[in-house]
């Protein structure tokens, strides 16, 4: 099967499998509930669970294994964008072409959503139907992406980095935390899936850690050239705000430039790795997506 047409199947699995992981918003207590799902469904391209899919079948992995890691990681990054939008952290009020989850309910309930999603997305793969041990494997990659070793360090490091600049070496790591880690969680869930051994996983990861740079040098990118119709959320926060970003840093070109070699470093990655098509389609896409 062609990369796009998987692509397309990957996508309705981790729809469904969403829909059915959010409680209902007609059972008690319902603005949560709604909350949780305005966050999740209804928009979002997906990359993360799209990566547990594509890592898997690179490994061999069955397919109905991969729906409780890739709605988990999914889930975890629903948080995070939630956090990341309220007030105290970037203040934004569009998110996915609609309001955020503070905006649309209130500052108390987006912050309940996003702890709640984590709780579930954490749940969801404590109850999956998979062997103890890769359940297991799972909930560690999956913490660790997540916590102060990875997401909510990167964060961290983000907001103590806003309003002065880095040198290369420090954004990179800013980066690699904030928006790399749960990304190579994605690809590390669907290899373990697959039974992936330490040689594969190794390359897979180091596949993942240049798209994880990419996708976010992308998005400082399209921060600057991309406007807030095609990005469903608001463009030029990042000046406005002063983030510490690669344009901010090395200027376009030179931001480009990295993006490039990230690119080259995805496709050595993969290089000779049997079945990784829809892997390289998504490496790809990361690096030069238009939203
Ligand atoms: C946005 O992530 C936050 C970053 C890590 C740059 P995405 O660009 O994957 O957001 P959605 O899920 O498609 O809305
Ligand atoms: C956020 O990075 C990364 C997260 C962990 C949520 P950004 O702050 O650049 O993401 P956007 O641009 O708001 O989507
Ligand atoms: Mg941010
Ligand atoms: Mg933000
Ligand atoms: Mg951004």
């Amino acid at each position: 099967m062609l990369p796009e047409a998987l692509l397309a199947r990957w996508l309705q699995r981790v729809e469904a499998q969403l829909e059915a992981a959010l409680p209902a918003a007609t059972q008690s207590p319902e603005r949560l509930h709604a909350a949780m799902r305005h966050a999740v469904l209804g928009g979002g391209k997906r990359l993360r669970p799209l990566l547990v899919y594509a890592s898997g079948a690179a490994t061999g992995a069955d397919e109905s294994l991969l729906d409780a890691p890739a709605a988990a990681v999914e889930l975890v990054h629903a948080f995070s964008l939630v956090h990341d939008d309220l007030p105290a952290m970037d203040d934004d009020d569009l998110r996915r072409g609609q309001p955020t989850v503070h905006v649309a309910f209130d500052e108390a309930t987006a912050i309940l959503a996003g702890d709640a999603l984590q709780s579930l997305a954490f749940g969801l793969l404590a109850g999956a139907p998979a062997d103890a041990s890769l359940r297991v494997a799972w909930l560690a990659s999956l913490a660790d992406a997540t916590g102060a070793a990875g997401m909510c360090g990167g964060q961290a490091l983000d907001m103590d980095a806003t309003g002065r600049q880095l040198q290369p070496a420090a954004l990179e790591t800013l980066h690699a935390l904030k928006t790399g880690a749960l990304i190579r969680a994605s690809v590390r869930m669907g290899a373990l899936a697959g039974g992936a051994d330490a040689d594969t996983l190794a390359r897979l990861d180091g596949f993942a850690s240049a798209l994880g740079l990419a996708f976010q040098i992308r998005d400082d990118l399209l921060d600057i050239e991309g406007d807030s119709a095609q990005l469903g959320k608001t463009a030029g926060k990042d000046q406005a705000q002063d983030k510490s970003t690669y344009p901010s840093l090395l200027g376009m070109d030179g931001a480009r430039a990295e993006l490039a070699r990230q690119g080259q470093r995805m496709a050595d990655a993969l290089a000779g790795l049997p079945g990784a098509e829809a892997l390289a389609q998504l490496g790809r896409f990361a690096a030069q997506r238009s939203h």
